[in-house]
C-alpha cells in the first residue's frame, strides 16, 4: 500500500549545509533554479567549522612567488600522487577567485600590514599561503556563505535525516525520502538534479575530530544508489587532538599551533620530528632546530621546520614515540607554542585554542604545553566524480567537499579542505544547473524505495527484543580504532572485515523504545548502516592496498609501491543496493597527467 507524505519539489535539492552545500546553492540559485537544502543538523553547525586554521590559495600575499603550479604540486605530492589530477589542477587555479569572493560577500579575513589578506603556513605547503581569520576559518567560510544562501531566499530543512537516495522509473536519482527529527515524521523530496554534500565519517572511529553528525550518510546513500567510492582506505588522523580530559579526546587542536610556531617534543623533551624526516622531504627539510626556526622569519633563510611534514608524516611519528614509551602522561606528546611566542601574540592568532585548552583543560597555553594526539578527522576517499562538473555515474547525482574523492589522493593538506569546499562546491552547482536545464523528463520517486527505506527505519520500533544502537557504536568505534587506524596490518584488517558482518546482524536487529520525537537512539540506529557502509569499504580498500600511501599505512607492506600508485580501489554495488548488499571492488586506473602538468611535477622534485 502507498502511503502520502510530505512532499517537496526542487529544481536543485542539495542534502548538507557545510561549505560546499552553501557554495553550491548559490550557485544554483544564481541561475534561477528553485533550490532547496537538507540538514540532519542546524544551519551554521558542520564539520566545516572544524578547519580552523585556513583556506589554501596561492594568492602570493605573502610570498610573491607562489603561484598556482606551486600549489599543485604540493597538493599532489600530499597525496602521493594518487589524486585526481585535474581535480587538483582546478583547485589550485580556482581557489583564489574563490577566497576574493568570499571577501566580496563579507568574510574578514586577518590582514597583512598593507591591508591584503594574511596567509600563514602549513604543513606541506611550500609558502604560507592559508587565508584565515584567527583559528576560527571554517566558523566565518560558514557564517559567510549561510548569511548568502538566507539572502537569496533559500529554503533550508534543518534537522531532517534523509535516509535514503530515491530513483525514478528510468533509474535517475529523483530524490530522497527522510524524516524529521523533530516529530518522526516521514517526508519525500523530489529533484531534477540532487547534490550530496554531506562531508565525512569520521564518527565510526573511537577518537575522532567529528562531531555526531559525521556518520557517512552521503557516501554510504551514493553506493546504495549505484556511485562509486573510491579511495575509503585512505583515512586522515590530523596530528594534533586534545588527549586529556578523555571526555574531549579527539577535539580538534588547529594545525595553525605548529605553522605558527608551535613545536612538538617527547617526555625526554627532544623536538623528535627531526627523526621521521621521509626521503621525499628530506631536501626541504632543516636538520637543526636553528634552521628550522630561521625558517619562520624568511622562508629563503633556512629550510621547513620537520613540523611542518604533510599530516600523515606527523601522525605517523606521534604514534611511534607514544609506542615507543616517550609519551605524554594521558597518552599523546606535547605541543610547545608558550615558550616560542608572546602570549599577546597566541591570544591574537589562536584564540579558540587558547580558551579551549583554558575551559577543558585548564591549561595555559601561553605557559604551558598541550597534551596532544592524533585523531580522526578526515576521508580522502569519496565518491568518484567528474572533476568539472562534479556528476556521478549515477545521472541526476552530483557530489562536492569531503564526501567527493579523488582531488587529495591518499593524503590532505592542511587547509586544501576550505578551498575544495568552495572551489568544488561552485562546480557542483554550475554542473547541477547545466544538467537542470537540459532535463526534460518529471521527478516521480519509485514508491517502492521509498517504502522499503521507511519500513526498514520503523523496523527498531516493532521487534520484541533487540540490541542498544548505543551498544553496537561504541563496540563498532572501538574496533575500527583497534584495527583500522593509523597503523594497519594484513591480520588485524581481516579480523575486521569479519567483525563487520557480525555488526551488520547486530544492527539488522536493533531494539528502540519510545516515541519517534527526538529519540536519539533512534537517530543512531538509522545512522548506523552507513557507518556500517564506510567501515566496511574502507576495511576493504585497506586490505587490498597491500603498500603504504598517504593516509594508509601496512605494517606488514611499510614501502609505497609504484604499481598501486596506478589505480584507485573503486567500490560499488548493484543500483537500488542497501547497506546489506554485497560491495564488488575493482580497480579504477588514473588518469594519465598531461605532458605539462607532469612537467610541473617533475621540475619542482
Ligand atoms: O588544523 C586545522 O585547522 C584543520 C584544517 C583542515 O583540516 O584543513
Amino acid at each position: 500500500m502507498t502511503t502520502n507524505y510530505e512532499h517537496h519539489e526542487y529544481d536543485v535539492l542539495i542534502i548538507g549545509a557545510g561549505g560546499a552545500g552553501l557554495r553550491a546553492a548559490i550557485e544554483a540559485k544564481q541561475r534561477g533554479l528553485k533550490v532547496g537544502i537538507i540538514t540532519k543538523s542546524l544551519l551554521g553547525k558542520a564539520h566545516t567549522v572544524m578547519a580552523e586554521g585556513g583556506m589554501a590559495a596561492a594568492m602570493g600575499n605573502v610570498y610573491p612567488e607562489d603561484n598556482w603550479k606551486v600549489h599543485f604540486r604540493d597538493t599532489m605530492r600530499g597525496g602521493k600522487y594518487l589524486n585526481n589530477y585535474r581535480m587538483a589542477e582546478l583547485h589550485a587555479k580556482e581557489a583564489p577567485q574563490r577566497v576574493w569572493e568570499l571577501e566580496q560577500w563579507g568574510a574578514l579575513f586577518d590582514r597583512t600590514k598593507d591591508g591584503k589578506i594574511l596567509q600563514r603556513d602549513f604543513g606541506g605547503h611550500r609558502y604560507a599561503r592559508l587565508a584565515h581569520v584567527g583559528d576560527r576559518t571554517g566558523l566565518e567560510l560558514i557564517r559567510t556563505l549561510q548569511q548568502k544562501v538566507v539572502s537569496m531566499g533559500t529554503d533550508v530543512f534543518m534537522e531532517c535525516k534523509v535516509l535514503q537516495l530515491v530513483h525514478d522509473a528510468s533509474g535517475r536519482v529523483a530524490g530522497c525520502v527522510a524524516y524529521w527529527r523533530a516529530n518522526g515524521e516521514f517526508v519525500t523530496f523530489s529533484a531534477k538534479a540532487v547534490i550530496l554534500a554531506t562531508g565525512g565519517a569520521g564518527k565510526s572511529w573511537k577518537f575522532t575530530s567529528n562531531s555526531w553528525e559525521g556518520t557517512g550518510d552521503g557516501h554510504a546513500m551514493a553506493l546504495w544508489a549505484g556511485a562509486k567510492l573510491i579511495d575509503m582506505e585512505c583515512i586522515q588522523f590530523h596530528p594534533t587532538g586534545m588527549v586529556w580530559p578523555l571526555s574531549v579526546r579527539g577535539l580538534l587542536v588547529t594545525e595553525g599551533v605548529r605553522g605558527d610556531g608551535g613545536v612538538l617534543r617527547n617526555s625526554n623533551g627532544e623536538r623528535f620530528m627531526f627523526n621521521y624526516v621521509a626521503d621525499m622531504f628530506r631536501a626541504e627539510t632543516a636538520d637543526s632546530e636553528a634552521e628550522a626556526d630561521r625558517w619562520y622569519d624568511d622562508h629563503a633563510a633556512g629550510r621547513r621546520p620537520p613540523e611542518l611534514l604533510p599530516r600523515d608524516e606527523v601522525a605517523r611519528a606521534i604514534n611511534a614515540e607514544v609506542k615507543a614509551g616517550r609519551g605524554s602522561p594521558h597518552g599523546g606528546v606535547f605541543l610547545d607554542i608558550g615558550s616560542r611566542r608572546t602570549p599577546e601574540f597566541i591570544r591574537r592568532r589562536l584564540p579558540s585554542m587558547y580558551h579551549q585548552f583554558m575551559e577543558l583543560a585548564g591549561v595555559d597555553i601561553t605557559k604551558e604545553a598541550m597534551e596532544i594526539g592524533p585523531t580522526c578527522h578526515y576521508i580522502m576517499g569519496g565518491v568518484q566524480v567528474d572533476a568539472e562538473t562534479a556528476a556521478t555515474a549515477v545521472a541526476g547525482l552530483f557530489a562536492a567537499g569531503e564526501v567527493a574523492g579523488g582531488m587529495h589522493g591518499a593524503n590532505r593538506l592542511g587547509g586544501n579542505s576550505l578551498s575544495d569546499l568552495i572551489v568544488f562546491g561552485k562546480r557542483a552547482g554550475e554542473g547541477a544547473a547545466d544538467y537542470v536545464e537540459g532535463f526534460q523528463g518529471s521527478s516521480d520517486l519509485d514508491r517502492a524505495e521509498v517504502e522499503s527505506a521507511i519500513a526498514e527505519a520503523l523496523a527498531p520500533f516493532e521487534r520484541e527484543s533487540g540490541e542498544n544502537p548505543y551498544d553496537i557504536q561504541r563496540d563498532l568505534q572501538e574496533m575500527m580504532q583497534a584495527n583500522v587506524g593509523i597503523i594497519r596490518t594484513g591480520a588485524e584488517l581481516e579480523f575486521a572485515n569479519a567483525e563487520l558482518d557480525k555488526f551488520a546482524e547486530r544492527v539488522a536487529n536493533i531494539k528502540v523504545s519510545g516515541g519517534r520525537a527526538y529519540n536519539p537512539g533512534w537517530n543512531l540506529a538509522t545512522d548506523l548502516p552507513s557507518m556500517i557502509t564506510v567501515s566496511r569499504t574502507t576495511t576493504r580498500g585497506a586490505l587490498e592496498r597491500k603498500e603504504s600511501r598517504g593516509g594508509h599505512t601496512r605494517d606488514d607492506f611499510p614501502k609505497t609501491d609504484a604499481e598501486f600508485g596506478t589505480f584507485n580501489f573503486a567500490h560499488q554495488m548493484t543500483q537500488g543496493g542497501t547497506w546489506q548488499s554485497s560491495i564488488t571492488t575493482e580497480r579504477s586506473t588514473l588518469l594519465e597527467l598531461p605532458a605539462e602538468l607532469k612537467a610541473i611535477l617533475e621540475e619542482a622534485n
